[in-house]
């Protein structure tokens, strides 16, 4: 292929105008639990029902879907934004951003909050590493819904993951 040159400005500019929701990703690993934020996430397939979602390559959650093949992903509620930014604090030890939130084990033994308004367990069915995200493709297992209501999107918070 030829070479281009990357306008690097363009880029972040058109790429911080993919619209993205703000989810709750669990994972599990023996006895321990964790979670964080994310907002790279999206459907991928009707049929086998499938969504895609970008982790840090040098978080402690990639390594555990890594090992584990699996992962829940939280949808909050158009509220919850203060409940979004304690999953993506540091935390003094593994699963601590739990204290703040209550949560059940689903049918794939994935942290569920209480508070979220659902959630889906995924079996991972794929990936790509190529960049400083890992791209995983899961498989929806189990969905679990609390309560319908509008979900908590990542423009109105203000936040940024992009570009
Ligand atoms: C608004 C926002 C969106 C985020 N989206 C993602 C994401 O899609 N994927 C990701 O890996 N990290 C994302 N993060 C960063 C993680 O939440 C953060 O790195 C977290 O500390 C990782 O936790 P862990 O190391 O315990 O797994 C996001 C952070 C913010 C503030």
């Amino acid at each position: 292929m030829a070479e281009v040159s990357l306008d690097a400005a363009a880029k972040k500019t058109l790429l911080r105008k993919i619209p993205h929701g703000v989810f709750i990703c669990g994972v599990a690993e023996g006895d321990e639990v964790n979670g964080f934020t994310a907002s790279w996430v999206t459907q991928g397939s009707f049929e086998p029902p499938l969504v895609v979602m970008a982790v840090r390559a040098d978080s402690t959650s990639n390594g555990v879907i890594q090992r584990t093949g699996r992962f829940s992903l939280n949808v909050l509620a158009a509220d919850q934004k203060d409940l979004a930014a304690v999953f993506f604090k540091p935390q003094k030890a593994l699963g601590g951003r739990f204290d703040a939130a209550p949560f059940q084990l689903g049918a794939l033994g994935l942290p569920i909050l209480d508070d979220a308004l659902g959630a889906v367990e995924c079996q991972l069915v794929g990936q790509v590493a190529a960049g400083d995200h890992t791209v995983f493709v899961g498989e929806v297992k189990s969905a679990v819904l609390h309560r319908d209501g509008a979900a908590l999107e990542l423009g109105p918070t203000g936040w940024q993951y992009g570009g």
